[in-house]
């Protein structure tokens, strides 16, 4: 028995009212719209899901302190849990981040062009990290849970090497958002704001489980140290300083992001409120992705490897 806030027999839709970030899952879930006041038990059994599969996702996603138990994972049906995990890096490779890029477009078309090209730069840098941790997780996780459930298990993977070194998404988002907050015509932190002379800042960006970022003042640099960055440093500078991010899985070589003057009006502000709520949903969407993983699959594999090795 699970002691879930939610149980099958509710209506689907008086779920999705009462949590409204879970209809990012539905589609996840491979569960179209259209299931009018059907129960999660009927819309589950109309699209192969199972119910108890379905809970378990929707209590991780909804409740950030929420661990199942052992018991629950070894109780509940995992089959959807590798398409669940595939369909979500497919929305987010070619669905979510492809829109963002859209109104990035547009908004970089209004910075200075050296701003609007760091700042596209920076979000392409990003992209292609994303890619790279979903085709491992595509190559060598995923899998290796195929080969265990086969008892064919071929490979020397292991999931605690994969549960140690899995990375956060969402940080560098939340970085993206306080860029484009400081960088946006008419922004009060435009870099002439923050760069004093003689003076320093020392900020540790929201949500960033990282190292402190400083933020100097002229002759200085702001430096971020981002977790998990394997990157190459990129400067962006502002009148009379400079800013250094350490910038996740640039390859690129340093670019300079200068102020942008002016400010933003009618519909160009309204795609820049557009874009960062974007960025935003889509940041908490990746991260309860990851809790999914590390609550979840890691459990869930740790017991598949240990019963093949009776
Ligand atoms: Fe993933
Ligand atoms: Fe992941």
């Amino acid at each position: 028995m699970n002691d879930y806030l939610y149980n099958e027999n509710i209506n689907l839709s008086a779920l999705i009212t009462a949590q409204p970030q879970l209809l990012l899952t539905l589609s996840h879930f491979g569960i179209p719209m259209g299931f009018g006041d059907k129960t999660i038990a009927q819309v589950c059994a109309e699209h192969g899901v199972d119910p108890q599969f379905f809970l378990l996702i929707c209590e991780v996603y909804s409740n950030d302190s929420y661990i199942p138990s052992l018991a629950t994972i070894k109780s509940t049906p995992m089959q959807g849990l590798v398409p669940y995990l595939l369909r979500s890096h497919d929305y987010y490779l070619n669905r979510r981040l492809p829109h963002i890029a859209h109104h990035l477009e547009k908004i970089a078309s209004m910075l200075p062009s050296r701003t609007g090209k760091a700042i596209k730069q920076f979000f392409n840098a990003y992209v292609e990290e994303v890619r790279e941790h979903f085709v491992h997780e595509e190559t060598t996780v995923y899998p290796h849970i195929s080969h265990l459930l086969s008892g064919n298990q071929r490979d020397k993977f292991k999931i605690k090497d994969f549960l140690a070194s899995h990375g956060n998404l969402d940080d560098k988002l939340s970085d993206l958002v306080q860029i484009i907050f400081k960088y946006l015509p008419g922004s009060k932190n435009s870099p002439s704001k923050i760069e004093g002379a003689g003076g320093s800042m020392t900020s540790s960006l929201p949500g960033s489980k990282n190292s402190p970022s400083k933020i100097e003042g002229a002759g200085g640099s702001m430096t971020s140290s981002l977790p998990g960055s394997k990157n190459s440093p990129s400067k962006i500078e502002g009148a009379g300083g400079s800013m250094t991010s350490s910038l996740p899985g640039s390859k690129s070589s340093p670019s300079k992001i200068e102020g942008a003057g002016g400010s933003m009006t009618g519909d160009s502000n309204d795609d820049a409120i557009d874009m960062i709520f974007d960025i935003l949903q889509l940041s908490l969407d990746l991260r309860k992705h990851a809790l999914i993983e590390d609550k979840i699959l890691g459990p869930y594999v740790k017991l598949l490897e240990k019963s093949s090795q009776r």
